[in-house]
């Protein structure tokens, strides 16, 4: 593993296993988070951003679990961790936000006392005056005005943006390597979403935290990421820096989420949506899962899976169209 990376994630295989069969949410990804990067995992709804997160935190539950593969953290092989060494990392040096944080807020507890807690938890300090004082640090850090007042709020009487605020702050009040936040800022009006953006490449810049940020908007990524990963029915169709994959998408998926994306000032009655919907994962054939819907398909497309290749400079996507387009 190189020193420069967080987390490493090898050939990941997570699947649920129904009554109806073996869903494979998350089949054969690879993904490298370097220290001090954010990292931007994008794709439709239901393609396996959030089980590829939750693989990571260990929160994969019943039906579903890790089949195979590898999650390197720093030096330690998450795959097969007990859950009591995965416990002492997440929410001290990974952490998760959540997309709802209504959600992952305790409701009957005042939402100083959680951050408080988690810090707590952690041995971060000894003392409560301690640990609340580091709270209130904290609540100055991520923009949440009178700290003193909001510690003894319950999450219901905070506005959505203030409990989101609330929930980046228990997520790095412990100084994690690295924040997996998925949809962070979906349920949030579009300044507290620029608001909550800044702060986290703000942290990323000044303490060398990496961020996995998992989002429906290609807006944002191209705004915060360094490089991304495009997801498709559980697998990574393309990969490359925010430039490369903005500037010279590859694969036909890409292509078709960066045309559907509203421009300033476009006729956004007449949005251009990919036609057809994400396959059902529990019927996938052998070949591209994107070929149903995607014009350039040829019969090979249906019959195999194209691999990884490198279409640039640290630039991948997976298609056999680009063997022909050389
Ligand atoms: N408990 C479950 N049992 C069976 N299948 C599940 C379960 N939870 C999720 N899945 C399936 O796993 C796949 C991946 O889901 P996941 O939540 O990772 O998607 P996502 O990319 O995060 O989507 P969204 O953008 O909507 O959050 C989906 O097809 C979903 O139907
Ligand atoms: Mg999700």
């Amino acid at each position: 593993m190189s020193k420069e990376n967080v987390l490493e994630i090898r050939d990941l295989h997570s699947s649920f296993f129904t009554d109806s069969g073996v869903v494979r949410a998350v089949n054969g990804v690879d993904l490298v988070i370097p220290q001090g990067k954010i990292i931007g995992l994008v794709g439709e709804s239901g393609c396996g951003k959030s089980m590829t997160a939750k693989s990571v935190m260990g929160l994969l539950r019943y039906p579903g679990r890790i089949e195979s593969g590898s999650i390197r953290f720093m030096d330690k092989e998450l795959v097969g961790l007990p859950d009591k060494e995965l416990r002492k990392l997440c929410g001290n040096e990974m952490s998760m936000i959540f997309q709802e944080p209504m959600t992952s807020l305790n409701p009957v507890l005042r939402v100083g006392r959680q951050v408080e807690e988690a810090i707590l938890v952690h041995g971060k300090a000894e003392k409560r005056a301690e640990a609340k004082k580091l709270v209130l640090d904290m609540f100055e850090h991520v923009g949440i005005p009178e700290g003193e007042k909001r510690y003894s709020c319950y999450p219901h009487e905070l506005s959505g943006g203030l409990r989101q605020r609330v929930m980046i702050a228990m997520a790095m009040v412990c100084r994690p390597r690295l924040l997996i936040a998925d949809e962070p800022t979906t349920a949030l009006d579009v300044t507290i979403e620029a608001q909550i953006l800044q702060l986290m490449q703000k942290e990323c810049r000044e303490s060398g935290m990496s961020i996995l940020l998992i989002t429906h908007n290609l807006g944002v990524v191209a705004e915060i990421c360094d490089f991304v990963y495009v997801m498709y029915a559980g697998r990574i169709v393309e990969s490359g820096s925010v430039c490369e994959i903005f500037d010279h998408p590859a694969h036909p998926y890409t292509r078709g989420l960066l045309h559907s994306m509203p421009v300033i000032g476009g006729d956004q009655e007449y949005l251009y949506a990919i036609p057809g919907a994400v396959p059902n994962l529990l019927r996938l054939g052998a070949g591209c899962a994107f070929c149903g819907r995607c014009e350039k398909a040829q019969d090979r497309c249906r019959e195999e899976m194209p691999e990884l290749k490198a279409v640039g400079e640290d630039h991948f996507s997976r298609c056999f169209l680009h063997e022909t387009e050389g």
